[in-house]
């Protein structure tokens, strides 16, 4: 009886290794399940992926560019602390949509002689992007006012 008793034991206490074994090799649907979903990329991912390493959006933080922080609305080459190229300094742009998505379809041509040097040919990624850029923007007056000069496209 104790004998069988023991056995009983013994056996649960390998299968129970066996499954932790098991358990601990990594199976190759996780890695798969880690891959982007194309298509359904956020515009926070998107900035993170393509701009990020170079910018942030939070105020006065400079990376290797300037903060984006309130870009909407603003002249180029105005944020505080950042030593432009001259190009972009004299430009005298506003940063509007239709010049952020000038800008990112091909930096060097909408400013010759700036230094960022970025090209995104897609123009559903730069939509998205701007977006993203437009909605970090703090909110004054958040009532339903939202009828005057947001962009008419
Ligand atoms: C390799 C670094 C790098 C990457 C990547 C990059 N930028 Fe820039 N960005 C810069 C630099 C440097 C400047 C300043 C250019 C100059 O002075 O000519 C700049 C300037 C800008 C400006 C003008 C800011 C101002 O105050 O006038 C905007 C807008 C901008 N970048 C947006 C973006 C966006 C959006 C992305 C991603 C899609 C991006 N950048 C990717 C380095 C980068």
């Amino acid at each position: 009886m104790s004998k069988l008793a023991r056995r009983v034991v013994l056996s649960l206490i390998l299968g129970t290794l066996i499954a932790l074994l098991l358990s601990s090799v990594p199976s190759p649907v996780t890695a798969q399940s880690l891959a982007p979903a194309l298509g359904s990329i956020s515009g926070e991912k998107l900035f993170g992926q393509q701009c990020g390493a170079c910018h942030s959006v939070v105020e006065g933080e400079i990376r290797v560019g300037p903060s984006l922080a309130n870009i909407l609305g603003r002249r180029a080459g105005k944020s505080p602390g950042f030593n432009y190229s001259s190009a972009l300094k004299h430009s005298s742009l506003k940063w509007d949509i239709p010049n952020l998505d000038r800008w990112l379809a091909d930096s060097s041509a909408a400013i010759p002689g700036s230094v960022m040097g970025y090209r995104q040919p897609d123009a559903a990624k730069r939509k998205t992007i701007i977006a993203y850029l437009c909605n970090t923007i703090p909110q004054p007056n958040s009532s339903n006012d939202q009828s005057s000069g947001t962009d008419r496209k």
